[in-house]
């Protein structure tokens, strides 16, 4: 006897996604097409290319994730039809949950609105499955999620939304924008993350010494960068003062790239580990996760396994695929919703907020 299986879609920013999970958690298939080609040349996305875009590409991905999860019935083969309703750019969202309800509708089968944080915190769940090793219902972690629109900490009680509480969040940009804004000041390429990755892979860590902002704040989980990506600037700014300008290296490069770029990722991932082991350690809970897009950092991932080791707590990062967005970690999150029987109406609506 198969599995029963949900298909999952999610649109809410610049993925077009569409995965195939059964109820065993595992992932049956997990399409995602990225439009970053598309948004590259603005150097950030645009919420109408990014409409557009799912609009033209949604039905193919479907296709595949239908294919790819050996689904030829959707109608008899399906239990359910998850969608991510919120939070998110509200043209891109609409675009999956319009879809959503369509073919919920036409194949007679329940609708699950999922929140794509929720399916970020779900996705460390996926990958203690993976690991063989699943979190029980009633097994606290905190989960750090870290992305382009996101930085928050979590105490997660078990399996629904409803056991998930905010501990602290960015007052300002996410980490991933962080990321990107000071990879546009060094003129890399975007997404910044990656790029800034690379270029400060031979760089020296401790080159610069940029703010580690509300690090030693023991009274919240809160986190800021903003002021980092300022001390870019100055920094940058700063060495031909009065001119305004960079230093230049011969091939035109802006001069220290690879120290300025390494030093600015240790000032990010310093934060994050810091608070995120705190916030174990303050509520008492011995397993962390780590998801969303910046879980991809590999000094975040190096910094954070070392300081889980120290203190002995379980880290759980899911790989790659599944921290980036895509649409398994919401049909993953969706069958808890729908074991407790929280399915939505076909007349849910995308919530930007
Ligand atoms: O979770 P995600 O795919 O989309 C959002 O929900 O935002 O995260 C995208 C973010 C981008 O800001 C990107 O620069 C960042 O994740 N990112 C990284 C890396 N790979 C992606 N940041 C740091 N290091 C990376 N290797
Ligand atoms: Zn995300």
């Amino acid at each position: 006897m198969k599995t029963r299986r949900i298909l999952g879609i999610e649109t809410s920013c610049d993925e077009t996604a569409a995965a195939v999970v059964g109820e065993d958690q595992s992932v049956q298939s997990s399409v995602v097409l990225s439009q970053v080609k598309e948004h590259a040349p603005y150097g950030g996305i645009v919420p109408e290319v990014a409409a557009r875009a799912h609009d033209r590409t949604l039905q193919p991905v479907l296709a595949q994730a239908l294919a790819e999860g050996g689904i030829r019935e959707p109608a008899a083969e399906l239990e359910a039809v998850a969608v991510t309703v919120k939070p998110g750019l509200i043209g891109a969202l609409h675009v999956g949950v319009s879809a959503a309800k369509t073919l919920a509708w036409t194949w007679g089968k329940p609708l699950i609105a999922v929140d794509h944080l929720h399916g970020h915190i779900h996705s460390a769940r996926m990958a203690a499955v993976m690991e063989g090793a699943p979190v029980g219902d009633a097994e606290p972690y905190v989960a750090l999620v870290v992305s382009g629109g996101h930085t928050a900490l979590y105490e997660v009680r078990g399996p629904l939304d409803t056991d998930i509480t905010r501990m602290g969040k960015t007052r300002d940009d996410a980490a991933g924008e962080a990321f990107d804004k000071a990879a546009a000041l060094l003129e890399l390429p975007y997404p910044g993350g990656p790029s800034i990755q690379r270029a400060g892979e031979t760089g020296n860590p401790k080159a610069v010494r940029f703010p580690r902002a509300l690090i030693d704040d023991a009274s919240s989980f809160d986190f800021s960068f903003s002021g980092l990506k300022t001390s870019v600037y100055y920094y940058l700014h700063g060495q031909n003062a009065g001119h305004g300008a960079k230093h230049r290296g011969p091939a035109g490069e802006i001069a220290g790239t690879a120290d300025i770029a390494a030093s600015f990722e240790q000032a990010v991932v310093d934060v994050l580990v810091h608070k995120a082991v705190r916030a174990c350690e303050q509520r008492g809970i011995a397993t962390l996760a780590v998801v969303g897009g910046v879980a991809a950092n590999a000094r975040l991932r190096r910094d954070v396994q070392a300081a889980c080791g120290t203190r002995g707590l379980r880290l759980l990062v899911p790989p790659l695929w599944l921290c980036t967005d895509n649409a398994a970690m919401i049909a993953g999150m969706a069958w808890s919703l729908y074991r407790a029987g929280r399915t939505a109406p076909y007349t849910v609506e995308a919530q930007p907020r």
